[in-house]
């Protein structure tokens, strides 16, 4: 019997079409399912589901679901996936990294200038009338040459954006899991595994991809970066990364940027520095309880909001569902899926 798979949204049909050629999709209902718990009764007589990162797929939903072998979220991120409760039953997790990264990185460089040159607020400006003549001193902003962006994950996406920054005469400074787990204590000496390699020390520069970066701790990164951008995964040791203390350690003068995940900002508090501008402005694709934004932010001039938008190109949302689409292939088929997780 051809495995059955659970649909949970709207994807391309050009993915729909490929899935059909060895699986049976089925459609969940077009249903505020959140409360509802419609996907809890979807799942019961399916072998597969392709999952977007709004569904939450909890322990409850993985414990109804008996016949179900695997997940394949349409995302890089998933967080949205009780991973533990999966292994538990065996079933197994696939995602969709590396097809999102160069869309995610433009999307994070969108932000940057939006933010820094202040691109929504003259376009408001213009909107409501009030551009009668050029003015010498309208709207300024803050220029990139010569500027510092420090980029806290530096796995595919940090990387990309990373080598983007070139264009910008932006220098870069990067810290990654290590420097997170020792932020509050960064050990005097250190070398990581990574840079026993190569023999370079914790602090000193290193290559990125051909691109001059310095590898920095988590706190030097913060005070020293004009920009600050975040690219790691949501987890235990990220939630609140960014909190009051790490604000503090920004000039007044910086901007911090979000394209990972909401939780890893304390919002309430981002909005404080900004609105008594300790912090000069914040570009966020993602927040803490999506899709509420928190009112304190929805006020704030120097702060460019997005609907978590940092992959959607057609080029790229068709890629990923296709790219979920065939982990689910590969393992009806046997293959270890290319993305497990
Ligand atoms: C988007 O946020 C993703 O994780 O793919």
């Amino acid at each position: 019997m051809r495995p059955r798979v659970l649909i949970t949204q709207t994807l391309p049909a050009s993915a729909i079409d490929r899935l059909k050629e060895t699986c049976d999709p089925i459609f969940a209902p077009q249903v505020e399912r959140s409360a509802s718990g419609s996907l809890t009764e979807a799942v019961r007589d399916v072998e597969g589901i392709i999952c977007l990162l709004t569904d939450r797929i909890d322990r409850e939903l993985i414990g109804s679901a008996d016949r179900l072998r695997i997940i394949a979220n349409v995302a890089v991120g998933y967080n949205n996936i009780d991973m533990e409760a999966a292994r538990a039953k065996g079933i197994m997790v696939t995602n969709t990294p590396d097809v999102l990264t160069d869309a995610t990185a433009d999307l994070t460089w969108a932000l940057i200038l939006a933010v820094t040159r202040r691109v929504v607020e003259a376009d408001a400006y213009l909107r409501a009338g009030h551009f009668k003549r050029w003015d010498f001193n309208l709207l300024l902003g803050s220029g990139l040459t010569g500027k510092t962006l420090g980029i806290i994950g530096y796995g595919r996406i940090g990387r990309a954006v990373a080598r983007r920054a070139a264009g910008f005469g932006v220098t870069v400074l990067y810290c990654g899991r290590e420097e997170i787990a020792f932020r509050d204590d960064p050990p005097r000496v250190h070398v990581s595994r990574s840079d026993r390699q190569s023999s370079v020390p914790f602090t000193a520069s290193a290559r990125l991809d051909g691109l001059a970066a310095k590898r920095v701790p988590f706190i030097t990164l913060l005070e020293q970066s004009d920009i600050v951008s975040i690219h790691v995964p949501l987890a235990t040791a990220t939630r609140h990364l960014i909190d009051r203390n790490a604000l503090q350690r920004m000039h007044s003068s910086a901007y911090l940027i979000n394209t990972s995940r909401g939780e890893i900002v304390d919002e309430t508090v981002l909005a404080e520095f900004l609105q008594k501008n300790r912090l000069a402005g914040a570009g966020l694709d993602v927040f803490e309880r999506e899709p509420e934004v928190n009112p304190a932010l929805l006020g704030l001039q120097n702060a460019v909001l997005l609907p978590h938008i940092g992959s959607a190109t057609h080029e790229t949302r068709t890629a990923m569902a296709m790219l979920a689409v065939e982990n689910v292939i590969d393992f009806f088929s046997g293959r270890r899926p290319r993305n497990a997780v």
